[in-house]
């Protein structure tokens, strides 16, 4: 007997084939029951006539549990109604492995329990939905700047130099060398290899010990930066709008099912195509001053501030040129106005805020050293930074995309955390 992944079904129509997968739900009406078991490529309904399975196979159907493994063997049949096209008359059914009391149970539970349980949690329509949009924006990040040429280059995670904050750093010991970190950001590292390969990216897990217990925050999370030379501000705003909309226009095209099992209303994000609007800090801080807020310049956006500029557009929208004091070190300095940066954030529509921050580099080296001992930062363990503006220094520009912001906004979902298969905040390290 042939056995076939639900996905691959439409291939065997009028077939007697076996299926392996876990039971989601049992009925039964005395003279046929049902089955509906999912095997992660797709949901299947098997229908089970009692006068015509094999010996057996009736009360085996009795003894089925939420979440047993179980090969069901049937024929494949068409069904334009079913979930994936096909259903299976069944005739019979055999358990691998029993589930008993199943906790997740169909009865509403709460989220910390649901969190508890997020090793039992995944297998649910919803959240195997949110894991599939996840990978496919994954793989189209990979196919974006493949497509264009882009080498990936991996940075490391150990680094002995601060990436952003000093203040939200996971420290650990390092042998003799004193204390290492987890990266914040790969992007210094890709600032090197910008330089060996001319457009380059890194794609990989990032650490902020963020005291923030927002929706929005998690302490581990996945960040794509690309880093190009010879490029500007500009240019550097014009990739981030093809890209993101590249994002959005893969999971529309590729995500259909996903995006219906999670109830996403897909009309805002058919909207998103480049180029997007941009506004600079200063405009942004009158706007919020016009409308009653009593933000200063100077300040960073907080999230309010950001869903109150992102509501007057249905696309995402660039906020330009902030102060030099609310952002990092790297960022080069505005020729136009030196108490401002060449940098931008990226809010999302819809009030999810910033997915993307990115800035065009400081490749002045007396500038860059300055702004180095400004923040407070040890010059040494950047001097390998600095010899990048000193060894054929060049106009370079590039950004960070929070890989479960960008999920969470595409699948409509409120929290970041259910984004990620085990979120990391700073209350949840388990399981
Ligand atoms: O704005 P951030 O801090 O920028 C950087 O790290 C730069 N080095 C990027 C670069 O220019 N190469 O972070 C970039 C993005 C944010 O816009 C957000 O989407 C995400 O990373 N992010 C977080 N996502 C989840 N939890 C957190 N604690 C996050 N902090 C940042
Ligand atoms: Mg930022």
């Amino acid at each position: 007997m042939t056995t076939v992944r639900v996905s691959d079904l439409h291939a065997h129509a009028g077939a007697t084939v076996s299926v392996d997968g876990w039971v989601m739900t049992t009925r039964s009406s005395g003279k046929i029951a049902f089955l509906v078991l999912r095997d992660g490529t797709g949901y299947l309904q098997a229908v089970f006539p009692k006068n015509e399975v094999v010996d057996g196979a009736w009360e085996r159907f009795a003894t089925l549990t939420q979440e047993a493994s179980v090969r069901v063997t049937g024929m494949v049949r068409e069904e334009a109604r079913a979930p994936g096209g096909y259903e299976l008359t069944a005739s019979d059914v055999t358990v691998l492995a029993p589930s008993t009391d199943y906790p997740i149970t169909p009865k509403e539970h709460g989220t910390a329990f649901l969190f508890e349980h997020r090793h039992l949690w995944l297998r649910s329509r919803r959240q195997v939905a949110i894991g599939r949009v996840r990978s496919e924006i994954q793989q189209a990040i990979h196919d974006f700047y493949y497509e264009r040429g882009f080498i990936r280059t991996d940075s490391p995670i150990l680094t002995g130099a601060i990436g952003e904050e000093a203040g939200e750093l996971f420290a650990t010991e390092y042998f003799d060398l004193g204390q290492a970190y987890l990266a914040q950001t790969g992007q210094l590292y890709i600032e090197a290899t910008a330089a060996a390969h001319g457009k380059v990216y890194c794609f990989g897990p990032t650490f902020r010990a963020e005291k923030s217990k927002t929706r929005r925050h998690l302490t581990e999370f996945w960040m794509c930066e690309p880093e190009v030379a010879f490029a500007d501000s500009n240019d550097n705003m014009r990739l981030q709008e093809e890209f993101v909309s590249y994002l959005v226009s893969r999971a529309l095209e590729r995500c259909t099912e996903e995006l219906k099992e999670l109830e996403r209303d897909t009309a805002p994000l058919a909207k998103v195509t480049a180029p997007f609007p941009r506004i600079t800090y200063t405009e942004a801080i009158a706007r919020l001053q016009a409308e009653g807020s009593d933000i200063e310049w100077g300040a960073d956006l907080g999230a309010d501030d950001e869903t109150a500029l992102a509501k007057a557009y249905d696309q995402p929208l660039f906020v330009m040129n902030y102060p030099k004091q609310v952002k990092a070190f790297y960022m080069k300095e505005n020729p136009d106005d030196p108490r401002t940066v060449l940098n931008n954030d990226c809010l999302a529509p819809e009030g999810y805020g910033e997915i993307i921050g990115g800035s065009q580099r400081e490749d002045n080296y007396e500038k860059l050293l300055e702004r180095i001992h400004a923040q407070g930062l040890d010059p040494a363990t950047y001097s390998w930074y600095l010899d990048l503006r000193k060894y054929g220094g060049f106009v370079h520009s590039g950004f960070g995309l929070g890989l479960e912001r960008t999920v969470a906004w595409i699948c409509g979902i409120p929290h970041i955390r259910e984004t990620i298969a085990f979120p990391r905040q700073i209350h949840r390290l388990y399981p």
